[in-house]
This record gives C-alpha cells, structure tokens and sequence, in this order.
C-alpha cells in the first residue's frame, strides 16, 4: 500500500486578515466589527467597549451581544491587535518570499471586506483595496503558490452591524454578493480555490455575526442568510469561473462520549450533529430532518422567502475545508461546548489546555468524508505555544515539530489507507500572528516568530525557527521524510 501523499497535495498555510495583516487607517479601509476587540489572556476574555443609548460607556466580552441601542466604541488608551496585527500589509512580499522559501504549494489568507467596500454598502469597490489583494495574488503566483481564499473570516463591516444588524437582514447578503463579484471579477484567471465563509459552526454575536442580539433565533436566521449568500456566491463564482473550486470552513475538532454510558453516547452524538448541521446545509444543499428538532428545542423559526431552498439545493459547496486542533469530550451531564469540556484523561493539552489528539483528525478526515463523499481539504491544524529565543538567536521549536508530526501522519493513514479525498494542508498561522480566542501575541503557531509583544511593540522582524527547515523537506518529499 501507498504511503504516499497524493500527487500535487496543497501543502502550505493558512492565515486571517484581521489576526495578520494591519493596515487599519490604510488604503481606504474601513472599520471591522473585529477592530473593537481587545487584546485579554487565557484568564481574562477579550472584550468590546460599548456606548451606551445614554452616553456611557460599559464593556461586553466577545462572542456575545450589544445591550439595545449601545454602539461598540474605541477607548482612548486601549490596545486593539487587529489595527497593526503583524503588518502583513507592509510585509507580504517578504512573507510570501519565506514561504515560497519552505515550497509552498498553497497560501491560504482572507480578504478584510472594509479594504474593497469600506462600508459594506457602497456600489463600487475601492480600487486600492482590489489592487493589494491583487498584488498579494500575483507575488504567489510568481513562486508557483496557489491562492486559497476565505472570502469571510469570522468578522463584518461594523457599518452594516450597526445599520443592518449584521447577518439579521438580508441585505447583508446583497453586500457580500457584491464583495464576491468585485472579487471574482479582479481575480477569476488567479484563483481557483475559494472559501466562502470560516468556522461558520463557532461564530456568533456582534463581532463574527455583526447581529447585536445573540439568541438563538437571531443566531439561526442570521445563518440562513450566510447560507443563501454563501450558494449565490457559489452560483455567481461556478458561472464566472468554470474551473473554480468553492468550499466553505468548519471548526471540526474531534467530539467523543465521555464514557460508553449509552446516555453520553447519545449527548455526543447530538453535539456532533449540532456541529454538522451547518455542512450538512450547505454540503448537501437542504436542511436536514433532525434540524427541526433542534429548533423546536431552541424555540428557533426560520423566516425563508419563496426559492430560498430551491437556492441551497442547486448550489452547494464543491469541497468541504475544516480547521482541526483538539478533540471534546462530551457527557449527558455536561453543557455542549465544541471547544471546552471536560479534559480528557488520556490526552495532554496544550499550554492553553487544548488537548493534543493527532488519532482524532484521522477520525475526522473519516467521519466526514463518509457522510459528503466530497474532497476535503485541512486548512487549519497546528500548536499554539510560547517560543524563546536562545542566546544565539535560534528558535528550537521542537514541541511544534512533534505536534505537526504527529498530526500529519494520522492524516496520511486517513489519506493513503482509508482512503480519504484531501486536497491539501495548510498549517494555522505559518508566520506568527495574534490569537483569535485571547488576541495574545505570545500564543504562537508559526515556522516564522515575528518580533512583537501582547501589546504590539517590537520590531516586527521575521527570524525562522527550528520547524522552518523541518516543514520545507516534508513539503519536498511531500510528506515522506517527517524526521527532524
Ligand atoms: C480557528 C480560527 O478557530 O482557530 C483562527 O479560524 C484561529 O482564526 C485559530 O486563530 C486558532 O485559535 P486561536 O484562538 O489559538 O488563535
């Protein structure tokens, strides 16, 4: 049997414009729901500053909602990461230069939909804003790197959060229409992989939704807009790019039954299909039978308008993308929490307590190939982890070395015994760049360490670590030789 990885397997990285690229007051970019949030730790939660409808000022934590009437505001002497990020912006040739250097086959990065429509709601696209990302495209394909794009990550234009409420209205799907047409029309003879939206089963609330309530049924109606919008973009990009490859990403760490209780079975079971629910929507193109119950239970009605579902049964996604980092366990005792749970007594965690279970993203490659029998493709995997510079500069990484390692042999048994459909893998965070659960700067992913603290200072120079050189011979045996 092969142990080979398949020929012309996407090895590269991946990376979010809000965690990387900076360039707040730059080229006409507008501001990002995501622009609000604060840095915070593994203890203290990031937040927003809100204004109140009586002029004070209060603060919520991410993920969650905006009181009535309250707005999120900038607090004069609060650092807020995504404004400088690492600066991709200023460094994306010297980036894409590094990473071509390690033989990337992929770069994976999202586009910051203020940077093309500053507001969301203009009627044409600011040509600055095309003209970067064009740039970034054309210095991959200079090296032979093929541009993997996640059209959303988790963030909205806080225009149309404040005007619209976010994914609540239906012309928010109109907007980000017009993104993607802006997009694909610049784009359509460069890039041939597309992600219409990331992690769409772990985002809620003001800043990933823009919606300023984040109950459930806002939450639910808000998702069968991001839904219909994410299968006319499908429609739309299938028609201008006949070639082109739409796929969209999902947190899919692994979830198991805490204990062979046939009750914790059961819990488990439900919580994983909680968590499928979303790709079974847009992967098979209707919703499934189980999902009324889920909203009967949730007290959720979605409001559909005539052809709504004609809409997802004819454009579902080419392609299914997942992030992978840990794995869940679930009891009938505890509450769902796809990333949270109990600790699992047979896996060590990370320094920030994700347990480490390479096994599990072979299950998962399984899990879901067998129920879409579509391709797949990792597009996030990878350790979070605090890196120190010896005193003669080097970066010994050799924790990550072994994460990675681990982890891409269980894929390799999905690939080349099971014989699962993957397209490629791309690393999580390949040059460093800001957490998007605690927005800490030492929480780091990268082969590339960039020079800058929880608070943005440094210098910002790129240096390599250990698993610089370690990544570049799997990529040029394509995965044969792991060895450090
Ligand atoms: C995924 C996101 O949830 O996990 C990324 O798509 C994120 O944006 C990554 O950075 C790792 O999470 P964190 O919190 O360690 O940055």
């Amino acid at each position: 049997m092969s142990t080979k990885f398949p020929d012309g397997f996407l090895w590269g990285g991946a990376t979010a414009d809000f965690q990387y690229e900076g360039g707040f007051n730059e080229g006409k970019r507008g501001t990002l729901t995501t622009d609000y949030v604060t840095d915070g730790s593994y203890e203290q939660p990031r937040q927003i500053t809100i204004k109140l409808s009586d002029g004070t000022l209060s603060t919520v934590q991410n993920r969650t909602s905006l009181p009535e009437g309250s707005v999120a505001w900038f607090h004069e002497g609060q650092y807020y990461p995504s404004h400088q990020a690492v600066d991709f912006y200023h460094h994306y040739q010297e980036d894409i230069a590094l990473m071509a250097e390690m033989g990337f086959k992929t770069f994976r990065f999202s586009i910051c939909w203020t940077r093309i429509f500053p507001t969301g709601d203009e009627e044409c696209a600011n040509e600055e804003g095309l003209k970067f990302y064009e740039d970034v495209v054309d210095e991959c394909l200079k090296y032979n790197i093929e541009p993997l794009i996640t059209i959303c990550h988790d963030e909205i234009p806080s225009y149309l959060a404040d005007t619209y409420d976010g994914w609540s209205s239906r012309h928010t799907i109109d907007c980000y229409l017009k993104l993607c047409e802006a997009l694909f029309t610049r784009l359509k003879s460069k890039v041939k992989y597309w992600l219409t939206f990331n992690e769409l089963n772990a985002v809620r609330g003001y800043s990933m939704m823009g919606t300023h309530s984040a109950d459930n049924q806002t939450h639910y109606q808000a998702m069968h807009h991001v839904f219909l919008a994410s299968a006319l973009a499908v429609k739309m990009g299938h028609e201008m790019m006949p070639d082109a490859m739409f796929g969209t990403m999902y947190a899919l760490s692994a979830i198991y039954p805490a204990t062979c209780k046939p009750s914790d079975i059961r819990a488990a079971y439900n919580a994983r299909r909680q968590s499928l629910f979303f790709s079974d929507v847009m992967m098979r193109g209707y919703y499934p039978s189980y999902s009324e119950k889920i909203f009967k239970d949730k007290g959720v009605t979605i409001k559909k308008e005539v052809g709504d579902d004609e809409i997802l049964r004819l454009y579902p996604l080419d392609y299914l993308s997942f992030s992978y980092y840990r794995s869940t366990i679930v009891s009938a005792e505890t509450e769902i929490d796809i990333m949270g749970g109990d600790a699992n007594p047979y896996l060590e965690t990370t320094p920030w307590g994700w347990p480490i279970d390479p096994e599990g993203l072979r299950y998962v490659l399984n899990e879901v190939y067998d129920r879409y029998q579509k391709p797949l493709f990792v597009v996030e995997n990878g350790l979070g982890a605090v890196d120190e510079i010896g005193e003669d500069g080097t970066i010994n990484d050799d924790y990550r070395i072994d994460y990675l390692t681990d982890h891409i042999m269980e894929m390799q048994k999905a690939i080349c015994e099971d014989k699962v459909e993957c397209l490629g893998y791309t690393m999580w965070g390949c040059i460093d760049l800001v957490s998007l659960s605690t927005g800490e700067m030492k929480k780091r992913y990268g082969f590339v360490y960039v020079d800058m603290d929880d608070k943005g200072n440094g210098t910002l120079k790129r240096t390599k670590k250990k698993s610089f050189d370690w990544y570049k011979k799997v990529i040029a045996t394509n995965g044969e030789d792991l060895s450090k």
